[in-house]
């Protein structure tokens, strides 16, 4: 069994403490990653998407966390691929213990890696659900109209029609998996003031990275995962900087410990060279965006892979003069895949659900710490009153002797200036009664 306890406990120094929340969304079946353009091959190939959204707080107070999606690819009932896209990681400065973040991202990703990808597999949603007697049914798919008729209608008649579901098509469920089970770990950096902590960049202890720290923060990570994680033979280990000089790409590639790491991406093209056809559409990624507008703009079928690159560069999230890079990683992985240990997740039935429970933190302010107790105490009241639980509570085993981020830090200084403008700011919303997540 892997424990996210035990990872995480590797990477704190000795004997300060931690509290986890390891929310998880019920895995469901999705449209495929690449957008189906008419007169291509269809992909009959299912994608199913689990979200993982991990926080942690130390002293009462939450102060880190991250947002990782996995994909998985089930060819014929059996699992061959699983893609990992590490879409945010937020700090917001109110955790007083030296603990080193990117030790705790790689232990955090070193544990997912390590779970066997049928674990999420046993009660996948379906894309579609035949609900029978759909007229008498209100669905997204149902007007306004429509809607008012019906719930007139069951005024009138005095019962309501409730969806029948097949028990076979509640959820689907897959126990196979590939002996040649590909990995892919996929990331977009670039430096933001906050991401996932609203305001958290007004407080002046948040340490921040500017584009070229946080590349090679995230290059580290990934190198020491690719090292200790995956096989060496076939594995591709790939870095794009758009708008960059390829003698930088070689120079920042140099000091890697891993010597598979090339200039490219790993999204190789299955049908044609067109970029809507080759890179995959992650949940809010500037790539993805730009593959959206070329869909709009009726150029999907004009933009190949690398005019995609060059127009990429011209895009207003790469233009602001700060290092933003594509890191993509595929190949298989060394150890034996394990099941997680069941009560140390957290997770949401629906994406209203997942997405409730994320508000719990991302509804917050931060430009106080008040705002990282409130998100701690909204966690353990959750969990106390909706699930009879707590936070998992962890004891770091770290020698600090080997721990690097022992020396004393100065201050934090604001290392780079973005616009904050380009930080969407989101309301807080009014979580879900907590016996429906
Ligand atoms: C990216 C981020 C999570 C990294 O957090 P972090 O606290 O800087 O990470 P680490 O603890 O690993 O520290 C990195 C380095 O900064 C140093 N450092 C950390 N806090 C410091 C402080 N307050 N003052 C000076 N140095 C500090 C560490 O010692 C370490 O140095 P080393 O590599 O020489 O050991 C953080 O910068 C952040 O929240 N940024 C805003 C959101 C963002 O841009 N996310 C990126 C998503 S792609």
């Amino acid at each position: 069994m892997a424990s996210i306890r035990d990872y995480i406990a590797q990477a704190l120094p000795e004997g300060v403490t931690v509290e986890v929340a390891n929310l998880r969304s019920i895995a469901k079946e999705s449209s495929a990653l690449t957008i189906p353009l008419p007169g291509y091959r269809d992909n009959l190939d299912k994608t199913i998407k689990v979200e993982h959204f991990i926080v942690l707080s130390c002293g009462r107070k939450t102060f880190f966390a991250i947002q990782v999606y996995v994909f998985l690819t089930v060819k014929n009932s059996t699992v061959v691929e699983r893609l990992f896209y590490i879409s945010k990681a937020d700090t917001n400065g109110y955790c007083t213990q030296e603990i080193g973040i990117s030790r705790l991202t790689k232990a955090i990703l070193t544990y997912l890696l390590a779970l066997n990808p049928l674990c999420y597999l046993s009660s996948v949603k379906p894309l579609r659900r035949n609900l029978g007697c759909k007229e008498e049914l209100i669905t997204k798919e149902t007007s306004c109209r429509q809607a008012l008729r019906i719930m007139a209608n069951r005024i009138l008649t005095g019962k309501a029609t409730h969806p029948k579901i097949e028990s076979s098509q509640a959820f689907l469920s897959y126990d196979e998996m590939s002996n040649d089970l590909r990995t892919k770990i996929c990331l977009f950096t670039r430096p933001e003031p906050q991401y996932l902590f609203p305001n958290s960049s007004l407080n002046s202890k948040k340490h921040l990275l500017n584009g070229e720290q946080l590349l090679s923060w995230w290059l580290t990570i990934i190198d020491e995962i690719i090292i200790a994680d995956f096989e060496r033979d076939s594995l591709r280990a790939k870095l794009k900087l758009p708008g960059e000089d390829l003698k930088l790409v070689h120079k920042i590639l140099e000091r890697r410990h891993c010597e598979a790491w090339q200039e490219g991406d790993i999204f190789e093209p299955s049908q044609s060279n067109l970029a809507v056809l080759s890179f995959p559409v992650f949940p809010d990624d500037p790539k993805s965006r730009f593959l959206e507008a070329l869909i709009e703009e009726n150029r999907a079928t004009d933009v190949n892979r690398e005019e995609f690159w060059a127009e990429l560069q011209g895009r207003q999230e790469f233009r602001l003069g700060v290092t933003v890079s594509v890191i993509g990683i595929c190949g298989k992985t060394k150890k034996r895949l394990l099941y997680p240990i069941a009560d140390e997740t957290i997770e949401a039935s629906s994406r209203s659900g997942m997405e409730s429970l994320k508000s719990f933190i991302t509804g917050e302010q931060y430009d106080t710490d008040e705002g990282a107790s409130d998100a701690y105490m909204n966690l353990t009241d959750f969990l106390q009153i909706g699930r009879q639980r707590a936070q998992l509570s962890v004891i770091g085993q770290l020698k600090t002797a080997s721990c690097r981020n022992q020396v004393k830090r100065p201050a934090a200084v604001v290392a780079n200036v973005l616009d904050t403008n380009l930080v969407r700011r989101k309301k807080p919303k009014r979580a879900m009664p907590a016996s429906q997540i």
